[in-house]
């Protein structure tokens, strides 16, 4: 089978609750929303994509309990392919706990990787990049994902970063063999040791021939293109919760890629996605169409 997109990154199944302003230590409280939903910047950005329209596979193990059952119908609901996943009884993906600011909608995240096992580089297949036009990793399964990344660069076939957190020098190594790396201003930071996303973007540049973009939630993104820097700024909305929106960013932005959007274009579509992404409770609760974010710009032009 041939895929528009390759994921491969962490496997989460997230428990969010938004949290009521109110709480007592100790005691029960009889709240509006829970929901369990797969979660993570690969999987969220995996399901993204498959709502766009994108054919979608996720590579990384499976295995045979709640979560992984969890996982499975997670990513059965948005269409991505499961055919190329491992399984091994044993694996658990990791689990998350997400606390959303009933006021603000931001959120705090508890998560463990107890049980998880990431890919590692023996377990991928190179011919697995011959049946993509595009390669999507993030920086959690760092090994299996470098690995990815070689072969792609090898096979000519492009690649999308989403770097948050991790071992720096193995960061660093991702942003030197992407193509188009999208990062938070927070991770930036830590790799740069600069404050500013224009220092961080200029300092990022001196490693990689990657397009760089960096996203800091509501103060929106950032992008270098040879010496000029591009500014997208967020789109202002009701916002319930921003859980996903820079996995929604990720996702919009490699939809935009395949369509040969420019990079501004890239950039305000994928905000603008990501926006309408933060209107909704959960981080795959609801994804727009790609007519919908059309009209959603030209509403707020
Ligand atoms: N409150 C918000 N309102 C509207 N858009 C938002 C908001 N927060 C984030 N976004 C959009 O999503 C993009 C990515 O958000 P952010 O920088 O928070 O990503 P992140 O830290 O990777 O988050 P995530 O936890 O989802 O991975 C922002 O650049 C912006 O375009
Ligand atoms: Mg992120």
């Amino acid at each position: 089978m041939q895929f528009d997109v390759l994921v491969s990154g962490l496997n989460v199944v997230d428990l969010l609750v938004i949290v009521p302003n109110s709480v007592s230590k100790g005691r029960k409280h009889e709240i509006d929303n829970i929901i369990i939903q797969g979660g993570a910047p690969a999987g969220n950005g995996a399901c993204g994509m498959s709502a766009l329209g994108l054919k979608t596979s996720f590579l990384g193990f499976i295995g045979d309990n709640v979560q992984s059952a969890i996982a499975r119908a997670e990513f059965s609901r948005f269409n991505v392919d499961t055919s190329l996943l491992i399984k091994d009884p044993k694996i658990v993906p990791a689990t998350a706990l997400v606390e959303v600011d009933s006021s603000s909608g931001e959120r705090t995240v508890f998560y463990s990787t107890k049980g998880y096992r990431p890919l590692g580089p023996n377990d991928i297949k190179p011919e697995w990049l011959d049946r993509t036009k595009l390669l999507y990793v993030d920086g959690y399964d760092l090994e299996g994902n470098i690995e990815l990344l070689r072969i792609a660069q090898q096979k000519g076939v492009p690649s999308i970063l989403d770097v948050e957190a991790g071992d720096p020098s193995k960061l660093l190594k991702m942003i030197q063999l992407g193509n188009h790396v999208i990062l938070p201003l927070e991770a930036a930071q830590t790799l740069t040791t600069r404050k500013n996303p224009i220092d961080c973007l200029k300092k990022l540049a001196t490693e990689t021939h990657a397009q760089l973009i960096i996203t800091d939630g509501a103060n929106g993104s950032w992008a270098l293109a040879g010496d000029e820097i591009i500014t997208q700024p967020c789109y202002e909305v009701a916002v319930v919760d921003t859980t996903g929106c820079g996995d929604a960013y990720h996702a919009a932005y490699a939809y935009a890629l395949l369509k040969n959007y420019s990079l501004p274009k890239r950039m305000e579509f994928a905000s603008a996605f990501a926006a309408i992404v933060a209107t909704h409770f959960g981080g795959r609760s609801y994804f727009p169409n790609e007519e919908e974010v059309k009209i959603f710009i030209q509403n707020h032009q």
